[in-house]
């Protein structure tokens, strides 16, 4: 079992950051980015998590749908790589989607510019996780990076982002849809007697459209969209098989809650059963105490007590607690990461990043970050 994912920078061409809310998969994505790049690699960082804090942490003042390069002069220390930092603009990678499957400009203007689309294109259940894939497979080949580094959205069932591509096949071949398009159909323009009552509930849930104007919008929309659906169904199914390639790399990040832990194992049983390669797992925010024996904390705290200090006595005595506290977490983690370890032991790569005192908000904290993982 390797402990460090430095190898990974030569060996993959895109590594991906997957596991649940808040267990820091930006953090680690930047870190790795960042390690790469100190290594030499060229590389592009590509989130999908607008907040400020990644920016910050990689030197930004905010995230831009562009790439942006950081100044080397902020973290590089030798060699010649370069580290990009791209926000995902899920609108926009949408309409590219559009763009490149309409069969004429006309139709691709009447889809970009329809109330409905504007309405559903970019808060679409697993839309922003679909066109995170999309705009990986669309960058893989870009000759201006070595390493492509993807930050996972903040989903809240971690198995939605890799279900993604298959999602939006189902979709496109959903029956809902496929009624849609059979209603319209039939009649020459949509009627809402077609249609399930479920569905015409989900359309009037849609937003603030008046009744006919509405209907023009959903049958002009979904003519035109059925258009476009062989060209998306197609596209998802070359994103989903690039995903098991050889070139990328799934890095799975769990805290050690036992909770967190338990999702991991779930994950990369996922992983491998779709024959993704799980090639690390990074047991991050584990608290560590320090190597000072808990006598000696007893120690000291009796020392402040025998101290004529007024107060000294239950400083004493909340220091030791304190101590008592943090040796029993750390105790805990370290449970969890030895179960982590046995569980997922046909994960190749293995490593801890214990919590820092703050959170990371600057490059510097960053680097420390980057240095536990490789
Ligand atoms: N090793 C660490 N030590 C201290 N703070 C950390 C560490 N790792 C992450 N954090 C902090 O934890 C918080 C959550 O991290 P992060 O945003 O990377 O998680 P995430 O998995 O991307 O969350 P989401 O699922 O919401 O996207 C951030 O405030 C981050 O600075
Ligand atoms: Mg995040």
């Amino acid at each position: 079992m390797l402990t460090s994912l430095g190898d990974l920078f030569t060996t993959k061409r895109v590594i991906v950051t997957v596991g649940c809310g808040g267990v820091g998969k930006t953090t680690i994505a930047a870190a790795l980015a960042l390690a790469a790049a100190r290594r030499g690699r060229r590389v592009l960082c590509l989130t999908i998590d607008p907040a400020k804090r990644l920016a910050t942490s990689l030197g930004l003042r905010e995230m831009a749908h562009e790439a942006q390069e950081i100044d080397p002069a902020l973290w590089r220390t030798e060699g010649e790589g370069t580290l990009t930092a791209m926000m995902l603009d899920v609108r926009g990678t949408f309409d590219a989607l559009v763009t490149r499957y309409s069969s004429n400009p006309a139709t691709r203007d009447r889809i970009l510019n329809n109330r409905i689309y504007k309405e559903v294109s970019g808060s679409l259940a697993g839309t922003p996780e679909y066109m995170a894939m999309e705009k990986l497979y669309a960058l893989r080949d870009d000759p201006r990076y070595d390493l492509i580094v993807l930050d996972t959205p903040p989903t809240s069932n971690a198995l939605d982002f890799l279900e993604a591509p298959d999602k939006m096949i189902e979709a496109v071949d959903s029956p809902a849809i496929q009624a849609f398009v059979g209603a319209f159909e039939r009649t020459g323009k949509l009627s809402l007697n077609l249609l399930s009552k479920a569905m015409a509930k989900v359309l009037s849930g849609l937003g603030t459209f008046t009744g006919a104007d509405f209907l023009s919008q959903v049958a002009e929309f979904l003519a035109d969209l059925q258009s476009l659906f062989g060209g998306f169904r197609e596209r998802a199914s070359k994103v989903r098989d690039a995903l098991m390639g050889k070139e990328v790399a799934f890095v799975v990040v769990s805290s050690p809650d036992p909770m967190a832990v338990g999702e991991a194992m779930f994950f990369v049983d996922h992983l491998q059963k779709h024959q993704m390669n799980a090639e690390a797992l990074v047991m991050n925010r584990v608290r560590q105490a320090e190597d000072l024996p808990t006598p000696s904390a007893d120690r000291l705290a009796g020392l402040l007590s025998d101290a004529s200090i007024p107060g000294a006595a239950d400083l004493g005595a909340s220091f030791s607690r304190a101590w008592r506290d943090m040796a029993t977490w750390a105790r805990r983690d370290a449970f969890e990461v030895t179960r982590a370890r046995r569980e997922m032991a046909s994960v190749p790569r293995h490593v801890v990043v214990p919590t820092l005192d703050e959170d990371v908000y600057d490059l510097v904290a960053l680097g420390h970050v980057a240095a536990r993982l490789v």
